[in-house]
């Protein structure tokens, strides 16, 4: 093995770090503008714009982002129905509004799972029951928690299974699974 070189793992984890800390700061800097505001109303219902409102700023900015990615990603997909891939963007976090968090909450979540994921995990599990630690369950499972919510405003099958999957954390991509959800996992890897 080359002793000059850096450790792939070593590279890995300090890429991780600086994507994270950039989320960070993007969510205490990046402002949710008038004009995301009407972009949002575009593409939801009376219902579905109820519930995302409920989303804290900094996460109704993340979802226009992903959003507009998925606007983008569909210019290249004319056989798909772009307006299905931005309500996608736009929804995909919905489960957040469950439980809401500030950006410093969320980051001690993250980085919870991330130096620590097995605790992470115990607590996830522990927080379907224990109110206490609720905050850890919807964090790691506000995918099937915004489907369930969803469901309620009659969402069609298709939206609500691309959001319980969205996050590859959980269940990684299939090759059964739709190409609106690997679109999705990729506009949703950047903050
Ligand atoms: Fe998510
Ligand atoms: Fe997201």
């Amino acid at each position: 093995m080359d002793r000059d070189k850096p450790c792939p793992y070593i590279l890995f984890m300090i890429n991780k770090i600086i994507y994270r800390f950039n989320q960070f700061w993007f969510g205490m800097s990046a402002r949710y503008t008038k004009a995301d505001e009407a972009f949002a109303r575009t593409y939801l219902n009376i219902e579905e714009s109820s519930l995302f409102n409920q989303l804290p700023g900094f996460e109704k900015k993340h979802a226009v982002v992903v959003a507009r990615k998925m606007l983008a990603l569909a210019r290249l997909h004319p056989e798909l129905d772009q307006n299905k891939l931005v309500k996608l963007g736009l929804l995909h976090d919905i489960g957040k509004v469950a439980e809401k968090n500030s950006v410093l909450t969320k980051s001690i979540l993250v980085i919870i799972r991330f130096f620590l994921p097995w605790l992470y995990d115990r607590l996830a599990d522990s927080g379907e029951t224990h109110s206490f630690f609720r905050r850890f369950y919807i964090h790691k499972h506000h995918g099937a928690v915004g489907a369930q919510l969803l469901e309620k405003i009659g969402e069609t099958s298709e939206i609500l299974s691309i959001i319980a999957k969205h996050d590859p954390r959980i269940e990684p991509f299939g090759p059964e699974d739709p190409l609106e959800l690997k679109l999705l996992q990729q506009a949703d890897s950047t903050y």
